[in-house]
């Protein structure tokens, strides 16, 4: 057999996630079901991960949102976070950890303070948004190298770090080129305007997004992201879509062209029984 040092030597995946693969592995060297120290974790959390499990017919269901309250606690989901979901629902570290790898909204790395994503995908690309990310990576690189996707500029955590990310299409293709904040939108960008967003977060600034609820921390909108507004409920009222994306329904109504209306006693599935 490898010895763990052997296998961390030979892998070709980042550090993290090679550790992951060794820690759970018996067979790459590691403890396997060793006792994982899930402490972070205090009895306000786990009140909260039982708050999320109490949403759902079955707790398995609960795993997204669960994911997203472990990166409210620590940034990232760590292997500590795998653990404690896993605990919570009843699963294997090896099914947590198959939901939180598919899916790039869960981190395998700290994050920054802030997470800024800038659509690189096909229409975002074409209006400049390769450009944008280039001069982010840039500025925010250390000693003339760039910074890497999923890099963090500065100690994770800190006030004024900034995760760099690449991002798939935002769904704001009318508004291209755009980058999000913590998820929150900041349209029609340029180059120099979206260096200017990023240095104003360095400096500690929160610059009022386009569109949706003001700006926060990565940490903070997961929470949300779990379903804990923390008496920002109000924020969900701010401006949700542009002029540009309304723009096929303003039409429609002017025309006076409708949808065939929802019938008015539709049959849903019965829920099944809480396991
Ligand atoms: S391609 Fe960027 S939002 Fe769709």
């Amino acid at each position: 057999m490898s010895t763990s040092e052997e296998v961390y030597a030979a892998s070709p995946l980042d550090p993290v996630e090679t550790h992951r693969l060794v820690t759970e592995n018996p067979a790459a060297g590691g403890a396997g079901d060793q006792t994982i120290d899930t402490s972070v974790f205090d009895q306000s959390i786990v009140d909260r991960a039982q708050a999320i499990i109490a949403r759902y017919p079955q707790s398995r269901s609960a795993l997204l949102p669960m994911l997203h309250l472990v990166q409210s606690v620590e940034g990232y989901v760590s292997q500590a976070g795998i653990t404690f979901c896993a605990d919570q629902l009843d699963l294997t570290n090896a099914e947590v950890s198959a939901v939180a790898t598919f899916y790039t909204m869960y981190k395998r790395r700290p994050c920054g303070e802030h997470l800024v994503s800038v659509c690189t995908n096909t229409l975002c690309a074409a209006l400049g948004g390769d450009e944008i990310y280039a001069k982010l990576r840039d500025h925010l690189g250390t000693d003339g190298k760039p910074l890497g996707h999923e890099e963090t500029s500065g100690e994770p955590g800190t006030p004024g770090s900034i995760t760099l990310e690449h991002a798939e299409c935002l769904a704001a293709c009318d508004l291209g080129p755009v980058l999000q904040v913590n998820y929150e939108y900041f349209d029609n960008q340029t180059p120099d305007g979206a260096l200017d967003l990023v240095k104003s977060l360095q400096a500690g600034e929160k610059p009022q997004p386009t569109r949706g609820a003001p700006l926060t921390d990565f940490r903070q909108a997961e929470l949300q992201l779990a379903g804990f507004f923390e008496g920002r409920d109000a924020d969900l009222d701010g401006p949700s879509a542009a002029p540009e994306t309304v723009r096929g329904a303003k039409i429609a109504a002017e025309r006076g062209w409708t949808a065939p209306a929802m019938p008015e006693h539709a049959e849903f599935p019965p829920l099944p029984e809480k396991k």
